[in-house]
């Protein structure tokens, strides 16, 4: 049976939509196999409603253009968050597929949302689903996951970027504590968040295998945040600097051993760069449709410019390439909810819906003219939103390392 999405009931708490119904977004279809999650929605147990027009209310008209210090409406992002607690509650066999067709339809509205939920989701509850015993998933990741706190992940570090081993924030062990000292930067959710998965050394002359991993309430005495970053894109997503200063840690709040946390990360990263590719691929499925829509009204030469060839066959490869992106991105996910490892899956898809996301938003600028250049339109917000998706979650260069690592093995 087909449906238009928005007579489908999608009910809160219930991922079981209709069975054998299938979803249209964005042009994929999404067949409901009986008792296989789909895609879960309703703010506030609203019950019929459609995920699209959801995705689409969440994105503010203001969305792009918000600064997150003090004019931002925190209730969209909280409505977001919801989303996430069937997909990481149910371990459900196409729970990483659905989850990177909400991202990729959330970060179509909005980009700051859509990374939002993806590191809450991705990088913090997703290690602790993983990694955590039962005592730390009942504190530490239902609220998270139920959309209640919202968690971050403390890697990066100064001079700990793409080398990620270079950690340099310590963590000594004292009785039945750790004490923590250090910084971490460009903490994305790091302004707002409850909870941090924090990385640290607790053995510097181990290098990777000196590495230990911790889950950190925000408020704990000596977790000190600094001022929001000011950044070109994805503008209402808050991200800071984070000093440690003699931060005492419970050795209860370990995640997994001593040593374990070079892993406990990169595996994480391996989840995280399928939410980033999904990111990416709605940022630029936002920007083609609108240069689409654009080209078939402005006229050049007395006919729109959809009918010049130069126009049609950009509008072409963008949508090749966006389709091409998602197609590396599903199966990514899906080698995901199969359990296989998917490293180098999950960096074919980052790196190429990155990479094409950006080709497709400077294309979209380009069809829009001098309007494209204007923030009147969403398509320059699409511009500079795409930009980080080359960038965090490992750059494209660590990408094209860890495929051509896994090739060369
Ligand atoms: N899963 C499990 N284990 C893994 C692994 C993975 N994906 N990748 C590596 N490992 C293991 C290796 O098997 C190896 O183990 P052994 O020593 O037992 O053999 C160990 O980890 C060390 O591996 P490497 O020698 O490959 O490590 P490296 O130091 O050369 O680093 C790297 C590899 C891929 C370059 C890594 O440093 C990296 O991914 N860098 C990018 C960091 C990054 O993505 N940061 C993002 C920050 S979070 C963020 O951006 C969030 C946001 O704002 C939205």
């Amino acid at each position: 049976m087909r449906a238009p999405i928005s007579d489908l009931p999608l009910v809160l708490d219930d991922v079981s939509l209709q069975a054998g119904a299938t979803v249209i977004l964005s042009r994929l279809s999404l067949t409901i196999t009986p008792g296989a999650p789909t895609l879960i929605v309703g703010p506030n147990g609203a019950g019929k409603t459609s995920l699209l027009r959801l995705c689409m209310g969440l994105a503010a008209p203001s969305a792009g253009r918000v600064t997150w210090g003090g004019r931002t409406d925190r209730a969209p992002l909280r409505r977001a968050i919801l989303f996430q607690r069937p997909v990481m509650l149910r371990r459900t066999t196409a729970a990483n597929v659905a989850y990177a067709l909400a991202i990729e339809e959330i970060s179509r509205g909005c980009a700051s949302v859509g990374v939002t939920l993806s590191v809450n989701n991705s990088l913090y509850c997703d290690p602790l689903l993983k990694y955590g015993t039962d005592a730390q998933k009942e504190r530490w990741l239902k609220p998270f996951a139920a959309g209640e706190k919202l968690g971050c992940f403390g890697l990066t570090e100064p001079q700990a970027g793409s080398d990620a081993a270079e950690q340099r924030t310590t963590a000594v062990r004292r009785g039945d504590k750790y004490v923590v000292n250090g910084t971490k930067n460009w903490i994305t959710n790091g302004p707002v968040a409850d909870a941090m998965v924090l990385f640290t050394m607790t053995d510097l002359s181990k290098g990777t295998k000196g590495i230990t991993a911790f889950v950190v309430d925000t408020g704990t005495p000596g977790f000190l945040r600094q001022k929001s970053d000011e950044k070109l894109g994805i503008c209402a997503s808050p991200s800071c600097t984070i000093f440690f200063e003699n931060m005492e840690v419970p050795v209860a709040n370990r995640l997994g051993q001593e040593g374990e946390g070079f892993k406990i990360a990169m595996s994480t990263l391996d989840g995280g760069r399928i939410g980033i590719a999904a990111q990416a691929i709605g940022i630029g499925m936002a920007a083609f449709e609108e240069a689409r829509d654009y080209a078939k009204l402005r006229k050049t030469f007395d006919v729109p410019i959809a009918q010049h060839q130069a126009i049609q066959f950009m509008l072409a490869d963008m949508i090749t390439e966006l389709e091409a992106a998602r197609l590396l991105t599903l199966r990514a996910a899906s080698l995901k909810d199969s359990g296989a490892r998917h490293s180098r899956e999950s960096s074919m898809a980052k790196l190429y819906a990155s990479e094409a996301a950006n080709r497709v938003a400077d294309k979209a600028v380009q069809i829009h003219g001098g309007m494209g250049y204007s923030k009147e339109l969403d398509v320059e917000r699409h511009f500079r939103d795409a930009r980080i998706t080359e960038i965090y979650e490992g750059t494209s260069e660590i990408q094209r390392l860890v495929i051509s690592n896994a090739l060369l093995k």
